[in-house]
């Protein structure tokens, strides 16, 4: 753990913030910039505390995609490096020529591809990948490029054990083509955010946010990249709070350590601050 987050924060964290509900404690993070930013790394570098130590097994996480996967080869390294303290037990794709179906071959992890038949209603798709992820047992599924929208008994199914990666600073840019819709609207700020699923597409409650500035000439694609590079940051970290059972949604509230989070814990890219 520390290790990983070490690393999080000397490669990207120019400033981090999280609020939280009590008052004490958000006078504190409002009043000295440099408390909060000690504040993520305490949340961090801390071991949990013991009411929050999930002991027994590893959590077990199945990882839905449909492409690249460069998400779910974070999610692998950080499990290589025993960042992530779960097992990685299957990787499902809706489509056969995912890449992200060969890195999870490689590393030694179920591949399955699970097809959407033409004609066939979501809620039967939905069906068949629950059937399919049963015997694995997963306690949490992560999204990371899953292009189908999964229909409300699915999630109901998997309601607090879902966590899905957004290219933006949500709730701004639900949907698609979220870096062209940030150069057009000329926005300063742009990032990813790590949310719980729910529902309602892409408006979950957010987790953990990597915040980038908007440079003069950027494009779609140079935006892609350096969202992809936070992406590829806060998705391990976020599911690794998860598995350490630091992280759970509460009635509707995202729980960090026993205390709720007002707003989504975020990281800067390095050089950017407010
Ligand atoms: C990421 O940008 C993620 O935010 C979005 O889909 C993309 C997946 O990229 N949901 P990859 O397949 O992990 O490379």
């Amino acid at each position: 753990m520390a290790a990983s987050l070490g690393a999080i924060h000397a490669a990207t964290a120019a400033k981090a913030t999280t609020e939280l509900r009590s008052n004490e404690d958000k006078s504190r993070i409002l009043n000295a910039h440099h408390e909060t930013r000690s504040l993520i790394i305490a949340a961090n570098l801390e071991p949990p505390v013991a009411s929050h130590v999930m002991t027994g097994p590893a959590t077990r996480i199945a990882v839905l995609i449909s492409g690249e996967g460069s998400n779910l080869q974070a999610l692998i390294d950080a499990a290589q490096a025993e960042r992530l303290g779960a097992d990685i037990v299957a990787v499902v794709s809706n489509r056969s020529a995912a890449r992200g179906l060969e890195r999870a071959r490689a590393a030694g992890i179920a591949a399955l591809h699970l097809a959407a038949v033409r004609g066939q209603e979501r809620s039967e798709y939905d069906a068949a990948l629950a059937a399919l992820l049963a015997p694995l047992d997963p306690q949490l599924l992560v999204l990371a490029g899953f292009m189908r929208i999964l229909g409300p008994r699915f999630i109901k199914q998997f309601a607090g054990r879902m966590l899905n990666i957004h290219p933006s600073l949500l709730p701004k840019y639900p949907g698609l083509d979220t870096h062209r819709r940030v150069l057009e609207a000329q926005d300063e700020w742009h990032g990813a955010t790590v949310h719980f699923v729910t529902e309602e597409l892409d408006a979950g409650p957010a987790i953990l946010q990597y915040r980038l500035r908007v440079r003069p000439g950027d494009t779609p694609e140079s935006l892609a990249r350096r969202v992809h590079v936070g992406e590829h940051i806060i998705l391990p970290h976020a599911a690794s709070w998860f598995a350490a059972g630091r992280l759970r949604l509460v009635e509707g509230s995202v729980m960090l350590d026993g205390r709720a989070l007002l707003a989504p814990v975020s990281i800067d890219e390095e050089g950017d601050s407010t």
